[in-house]
């Protein structure tokens, strides 16, 4: 049994950074195989929000397991549709599973599955909040690519505000010796829990409005699309949307090793002709969510 055996897990602020570099070494070892490990549990995936990378790879994690899934995509043809709760759907997920994966556009709503389900519960993305399994695959990826974490300067830029996967990546690095740099308009700055968790935590960092004034000192450019959806006032999102594009005239001035990283889905941040630039980190980011997550599953459910 692993330390993880039948944790939640909501937050990446839960995860010390032996737990996170456990996760990775087991993600190392179980990338490009198939194994037997979950063979007989059923993983639910209930997302109630729109998905394609989070959800497709963590069914595919499990399949390589070994284990079977069951779940919906959307709540369009479920029972949510005739009016039944969100406490009762998880409660029935909880009798036809062995591990819940949630993801929901109010913050907080795998929290509450996680207090109502026995099994444990993964959250896949609560709102704007909270993305953990997002930025343990991110970090994996930086450490795939430099062999290590401490020591990097870390860009991240766009909509730092309501991202979860920025914020979660921006929580998860602080974990490690790195320095910060938050890029975004005025509009779009980190959340105030965030900042103080960088302070408390003694992590550098700084708040920068224009990628230019640092691209040359970074070695990772975490680029992130404005969250439309999250935004009460369409006339706000004007404002904003294409304040900061990455092309390769503006990667010119970054470093030659530095990578380009993005959660997916790009709208029009990253330009396509990026690319095919040895920058374009973001396809094997992508792909690394099969073997993150099956370490995960595997750590959370093995026996
Ligand atoms: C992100 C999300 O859903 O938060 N996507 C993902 O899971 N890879 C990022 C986004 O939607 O911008």
């Amino acid at each position: 049994m692993s330390e993880l055996s039948g944790r939640d897990v909501i937050s990446i602020v839960d995860f010390s950074r032996s737990e996170l570099d456990m996760i990775m070494d087991e993600a190392e070892k179980l990338k490009g195989k198939r194994t037997e490990d979950l063979k007989g549990k059923i993983m639910a995936t209930a997302f109630f929000e729109p998905s394609t990378r989070t959800r497709l790879s963590f069914q595919t994690a499990m399949l390589r397991l070994g284990g079977s899934v069951i779940g919906f995509s959307s709540e369009e043809g479920t029972s949510i549709e005739k009016g039944e709760s969100f406490s009762d759907t998880i409660r029935m997920l909880d009798n036809y599973s062995d591990i819940i994966v949630v993801r929901h556009k109010l913050e907080g709503a795998a929290k509450l599955a996680a207090e109502l389900a026995e099994a444990p519960v993964i959250n896949a993305g609560d709102g704007s909040k909270n993305h953990p399994t997002q930025a343990m695959l991110d970090l994996f990826t930086i450490r795939e690519t430099f062999g290590h974490i401490d020591g990097l300067n870390i860009g991240v830029l766009g909509d730092l505000r309501f991202g979860r996967a920025a914020s979660s990546f921006i929580l998860g690095a602080s974990k490690y010796n790195v320095k910060l740099f938050l890029i975004s308009p005025p509009e779009l700055k980190a959340r105030k829990d965030v900042i103080a968790y960088l302070k408390n935590s003694n992590t550098k960092f700084s708040e920068v409005e224009k990628l230019e004034e640092v691209i040359n000192e970074l070695d990772v450019i975490y680029v992130t699309r404005v969250q439309r959806e999250r935004f009460a006032d369409p006339a706000e999102y004007e404002k904003v949307r294409g304040s900061y594009k990455i092309t390769p005239r503006v990667l010119a001035n970054a470093k030659k090793e530095a990578i380009v990283m993005h959660p997916l889905p790009r709208v029009d941040e990253i330009d396509i002709s990026v690319d095919s630039t040895p920058h374009a980190a973001y396809f094997r980011q992508a792909a690394n969510g099969v073997p993150v997550r099956m370490a995960l599953l595997k750590l959370i459910l093995g026996d």
